[in-house]
């Protein structure tokens, strides 16, 4: 038998299959382990989809400091350790708006091409705006907007500390950044909107990933959102400020998305409202609770608070930037409880592939970093399941630097400070200035809420602390299960 009789078109295609599997294979070896289930597109979907923040840290207890988990079509990449979340930060290879685009459609319909062509004009008008908004300002309409919830409570009472929280800050957070007296005042209406807000966010997580069908109630609470901007947007921009404060942040918002598309007003709103309120509601409630839960720490915190305003309780209290200086201790407690209680992912897509510790990422993966595990890394946190607000006595929170290791507004020690105002690294750049100036209102509301609640009243925790729930990745996990407490006015 001849060499040519031997390579008949069946041998050949035999070792030409043969070539391609193992080729395939090697490529496949030299990307992370993967855990991909056996059912087509579904992929490890199940699993993953009953406790997903426990799912992630089981897999890099078992897979080591970077995996893949292939779910619901999607492949996601986890980096857990220093190299990979460098890569994260730092790469020209992986890209935020790619990444968050189209859950932004879903969860707002936001057409891609208004989101591309308005981000990077949204930061640059964040970048002004650190300028132009004065603390003092932000602290007096906190302030007051705070002391208007807080008449509505009465001397005494029991109360579910989430319900608490949520009744304090959503009207606070809405009436200062988007327009004095927009969120509603009656009764009935207030019900509807947390009802409907209620949905909206818990929903946010699959509705950012599944088709819109599939979820009925969520969509009619996006539709009643979306209606609700929809008739009040122009009342939103006509508003005029009051004498001495500049247009609110969600007024310059909308100017610059009426730049390049009127009709989507509407969207962005809705999009603001639940940034503003998702995070940083949950992260009140975990202050009050962590305090509350640790008598050594609460006692402390009320000394300190006495020694600024007094005993009474009684007085219409006004917060200054000089009281939030004496304050840092609140201050430390906020941080501590983002810390512990930090969003499950952040998220970037890779467009070229990348090397991370000798594997390679293949374009097309989401880059996932997850906060809440890193932050209970001991190689950065000492005790890091304790609550310790004295640890951040070593952070200088002055130059806004945060501690080592510390991701929960997608920054920290790998966000090098150097690359502000540099020029240089697009879009990763971007979302730096942007979040410098949320991040600060942002732990500003907190503070001046927190110390407000325990200057006017006496509060105690009538259930155990509850454990964080493990069902979604996207944001700062809610509480499981309830937790009251009992609130009575301090004389
Ligand atoms: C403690 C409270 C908060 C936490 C923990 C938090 C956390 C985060 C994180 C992790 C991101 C994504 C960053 C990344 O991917 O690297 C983000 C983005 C964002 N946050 Fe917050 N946030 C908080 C409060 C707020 C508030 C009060 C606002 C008010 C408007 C806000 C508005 C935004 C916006 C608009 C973005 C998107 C930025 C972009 O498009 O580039 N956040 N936040």
């Amino acid at each position: 038998m001849g060499v040519m009789e031997f390579f008949s078109p069946g041998v050949i295609a035999v070792l030409g299959s043969c070539v391609l599997f193992l080729f395939f294979r090697w490529k496949n070896l030299r990307g992370p382990p993967c855990i991909q289930g056996w059912v087509p597109w579904i992929g490890a979907g199940f699993e993953f989809g009953k406790a997903p923040l426990e799912f992630i840290e089981k897999a890099r207890i078992k897979y080591g400091p970077i995996f893949t988990i292939f779910a619901m079509g999607k492949r996601m990449t986890f980096v857990t350790e220093e190299e990979g979340i460098n890569v994260f930060l730092k790469s020209k290879h992986v890209d935020f708006e790619l990444a968050v685009q189209n859950p932004v459609y879903n969860t707002a319909w936001i057409p891609k091409n208004v989101f591309f062509s308005l981000h990077e004009k949204l930061y640059v008008l964040m970048k002004g705006k650190m300028g132009t908004f004065s603390t003092h300002q932000f602290t007096g309409q906190l302030s007051e907007a705070f002391h208007e919830q807080l008449e509505d409570l009465g001397a005494r009472g029991t109360v579910d500390l989430n319900d608490f929280v949520r009744h304090l800050l959503y009207p606070a957070t809405v009436n200062t950044l988007f327009k004095k007296g927009l969120f509603p005042t009656d009764e009935r209406k207030i019900k509807e909107f947390y009802q409907h807000f209620k949905t909206y966010d818990e929903g946010f997580e699959y509705g950012s990933q599944l088709p819109e069908w599939l979820l009925r109630n969520w969509s009619k609470s996006k539709r009643w959102l979306l209606t609700l901007f929809e008739k009040n947007i122009d009342e939103i921009k006509a508003h005029k400020s009051v004498a001495g404060h500049s247009r609110t942040l969600v007024q310059a918002v909308l100017d610059v998305v009426e730049t390049e598309s009127r009709q989507h007003s509407p969207n962005y709103g809705l999009l603001m409202l639940w940034a503003s309120l998702a995070n940083a509601a949950p992260i009140a409630f975990w202050t009050l609770a962590f305090v509350l839960a640790h008598p050594e720490v609460h006692k402390t915190v009320l000394e300190a608070i006495s020694s600024v305003f007094g005993t009474t309780g009684k007085d219409k209290i006004k917060v200054s930037d000089d009281d939030l200086k004496k304050l840092l201790l609140i201050k430390w407690c906020v941080l501590e409880a983002i810390r512990l209680r930090a969003p499950g992912i952040i998220t970037r897509k890779v467009v070229k592939p990348i090397k991370i510790l000798s594997h390679t990422v293949p374009p097309g993966d989401l880059l996932m970093v997850s906060p809440f595990w890193l932050h209970r890394n001991p190689k950065y946190f000492l005790e890091p399941d304790s609550f310790k607000p004295e640890r951040w006595k070593e952070a200088n929170l002055d130059k806004n630097a945060f501690l080592d290791g510390f991701m929960a507004f997608g920054g920290g020690k790998f966000q090098c400070p150097g690359r502000i105002g540099t020029g240089e690294g697009g879009h990763d750049l971007c979302l730096v200035r942007f979040t410098l100036y949320i991040r600060w209102f942002a732990l500003l509301e907190i503070q001046i809420c927190i110390i407000l609640v325990l200057y006017k009243y006496d509060c105690s925790l009538l259930d155990p602390l509850p454990k964080q729930s493990c069902l979604h990745l996207v944001g700062v996990p809610q509480p499981e299960g309830r937790c009251r407490i009992e609130y009575k006015q301090r004389t």
